[in-house]
C-alpha cells in the first residue's frame, strides 16, 4: 500500500478519488500541551552568557507535573525541536503504549507533530518525566521533569521540596553544551560526565529554611552518568523512599546516600543548624564534602519534632509472590573500556572487539550489542521473574526496567525495597525478582545515557 507521502509525490490521491486528510499536518493537540523547545537559561552564573538548552516548556527543569494518586494525567506532546522526539514517564506503572520509547512502544514525534499521552498514575512517588528518543543528548540537553504523585494522607512536614540534580557538560569559554553527544570516550567509559554540576538549573539553589522544620526533599538524579554521593550537614534525617516506592520502615541517613542516574529518593530532615547558621545537602567528592544545595537558617520554628516519620503509605498490589517458582533468566554484561569482551553480535554478525570499536559500540547483554527482535524474556501476564545480572564489566551501570518495579535478592534470600533502578558497579551479580503484571514490551537497560546508546539495551516481553 502506498504511504502518505507516496500518494502526495505520485498523485495518486487525486485521480483515485481519494479524499485527502483535511491537514498534512498533525492532529490538534486534544489536551493541555507540553512543548519541547529550544530555549536559553542562565546557568553558568554572570559574566557568562545565557546557555542554549531543550527544554519542555522552554524551561530547564520542565514543568512539573503533580497529580493525586490515581489520577490521570492527559497531555499532549507538541514537538517544536528540530529533533524527533518522545516522553518517557520514568518510574510510573503504565499502560505500554504510553510508555514513551520512540521505535518500541510508538513511533518517535517528527519535529511539528504532536502526541497525547493519557494515563492513570497508579502510585504515589516521585518520578519524573524525559525525552526518550536519542536520550543521550536530549536528556542532556535539558528534556526533563519532575512528575509528582501525592499520597492520599501526605506526611507530617512542614513543606517540600524537589531538588533535580544534574551535570552539565559546557564548553568552559562559552557555556554552551558539549555538542559531541556521540564520544567514543564518553560511550566506552563511564558515560558522558558534565564539568558543571546544578540542582534545578542552579549552581548555587539556596533555600531557606528555619531551625526545626521539618522538611520532605525529593530528589531525582537526571544525570547522564553522574553517580551522585549524598549527605547532610546540619539536618538529620531518613530516607523513605526509593525510585518513588515507600520504605517499610523509614531508613535513619546515617551514612551517605547514593543515587544512579534515574534514581531518585525521598528524604525527610529535620533541620538542626541553629538561626544564622546554613545547613546543606552535600555531595562527597574524592572524599570531599561539597555543598550541593544550601539551607540558610533564618530563624526558629516553634517545635523539633522528636519522633522519627511514620512508613509512608503502601503503593497497591506490591507483592512478588512466588519467587522460588518464578521464570528465571541471566543477563551478562560485557564491553567497555578495560572489559572482557572480545567479539559480539552487531546486527547478526559477529564482531570483534576492535570492529566493535570502529562502530563506536562497546556494550553486550549475553553477547549481543543493542535491541533484536528477540526479547531477553517473554512471559505470560502474571508471571514472576527472577533475572540474574553480572556486571563483567569495569563500570557501574544503572539498569531501569520500564513499567514495572523489582526488589533485589539478597545473599540471605532476603528482599530489598522496590526499586525500578538499579545500579550495580563493576563485578557485582545481582537477582532482581518482579511479577509482570502488565502486558506489553518493556524495556530494560541502563540509565547510563551514552552506554545504552551504544548497546546496554533489551526488552521483555509480557503477553
Ligand atoms: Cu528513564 Cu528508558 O528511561
Ligand atoms: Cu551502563
Amino acid at each position: 500500500m502506498p504511504t502518505r507521502r507516496n500518494f502526495l509525490l505520485t498523485g495518486v490521491a487525486a485521480t483515485a478519488g481519494l479524499a485527502l486528510p483535511t491537514s498534512l499536518h498533525a492532529a490538534t493537540p486534544r489536551f493541555a500541551q507540553i512543548k519541547a523547545r529550544k530555549a536559553s537559561i542562565q546557568l553558568a552564573p554572570s559574566p557568562y552568557p545565557e546557555t542554549g538548552i531543550w527544554g519542555y516548556g522552554g524551561a530547564m527543569p520542565g514543568s512539573e507535573l503533580r497529580l493525586a494518586q490515581g489520577a490521570r494525567l492527559q497531555r499532549s506532546f507538541v514537538n517544536e525541536l528540530p529533533q524527533a522526539s518522545s516522553i518517557h514517564w520514568h518510574g510510573i506503572r503504565i499502560d505500554n503504549a504510553m510508555d514513551g520509547v520512540a521505535g518500541l512502544t510508538q513511533p518517535a514525534v517528527e519535529p511539528g507533530q504532536n502526541f497525547d499521552y493519557d494515563f492513570v498514575v497508579p502510585d504515589a512517588g516521585t518520578y519524573w518525566y524525559h525525552a526518550h528518543n536519542r536520550s543521550a543528548e536530549q536528556v542532556a540537553r535539558g528534556l526533563y521533569g519532575a512528575l509528582i504523585v501525592e499520597e492520599s494522607e501526605p506526611p507530617d512536614v512542614d513543606r517540600e521540596q524537589v531538588l533535580i540534580l544534574d551535570d552539565w557538560l559546557l564548553d568552559p569559554e562559552t557555556a554552551q553544551i558539549d555538542p559531541d553527544f556521540t564520544s567514543r570516550h564518553d560511550r566506552s567509559h563511564a558515560g558522558r560526565r558534565g564539568n558543571f554540576i546544578a540542582t534545578n538549573g542552579r549552581h548555587d539553589l539556596s533555600l531557606d529554611v528555619r531551625q526545626n522544620e521539618r522538611l520532605r526533599l525529593r530528589l531525582i538524579n537526571a544525570a547522564n552518568a553522574r553517580i551522585f554521593e549524598l549527605a547532610l550537614a546540619g539536618m538529620e534525617g531518613w530516607t523513605i523512599a526509593l525510585d518513588g516506592m515507600p520504605l517499610a520502615q523509614p531508613k535513619p541517613l546515617a551514612e551517605t546516600l547514593i543515587l544512579g542516574p534515574g534514581q531518585r529518593a525521598d528524604l525527610i530532615v529535620d533541620v538542626t543548624a541553629a538561626a544564622n547558621e546554613t545547613a546543606h545537602l552535600v555531595r562527597i567528592e574524592d572524599q570531599e564534602g561539597i555543598s550541593q544545595v544550601a539551607f540558610p537558617v533564618i530563624g526558629r520554628a516553634a517545635v523539633a519534632r522528636c519522633e522519627a516519620p511514620a512508613p509512608l503509605p503502601r503503593n497497591p498490589r506490591m507483592e512478588i509472590p512466588g519467587i522460588d517458582s518464578a521464570v528465571t533468566a541471566r543477563l551478562n554484561m560485557q564491553g567497555g573500556a578495560m572489559g572482557t569482551l572480545d567479539a559480539a553480535i552487531l546486527n547478526g554478525e559477529r564482531k570483534s572487539f576492535r570492529q566493535l570499536v570502529e562502530a563506536n559500540e562497546f556494550w553486550a547483554f549475553n553477547g549481543t550489542i543493542g535491541m533484536t527482535d528477540t526479547p531477553l524474556v517473554e512471559v505470560s501476564r502474571g508471571e514472576t521473574v527472577k533475572l540474574q545480572i553480572y556486571n563483567d564489566t569495569s563500570f557501574p551501570h544503572a539498569m531501569h526496567l520500564h513499567g514495572l518495579h523489582f526488589r533485589e535478592i539478597g545473599k540471605d534470600g532476603g528482599l530489598g525495597p522496590f526499586r525500578d533502578t538499579s545500579l550495580m558497579f563493576g563485578g557485582e551479580t545481582r537477582t532482581i525478582a518482579f511479577v509482570a503484571d502488565a502486558p506489553g514490551d518493556w524495556l530494560f537497560h541502563c540509565h547510563v545515557l551514552s552506554h545504552a546508546a551504544s548497546g546496554m539495551m533489551t526488552w521483555l516481553k509480557v503477553t
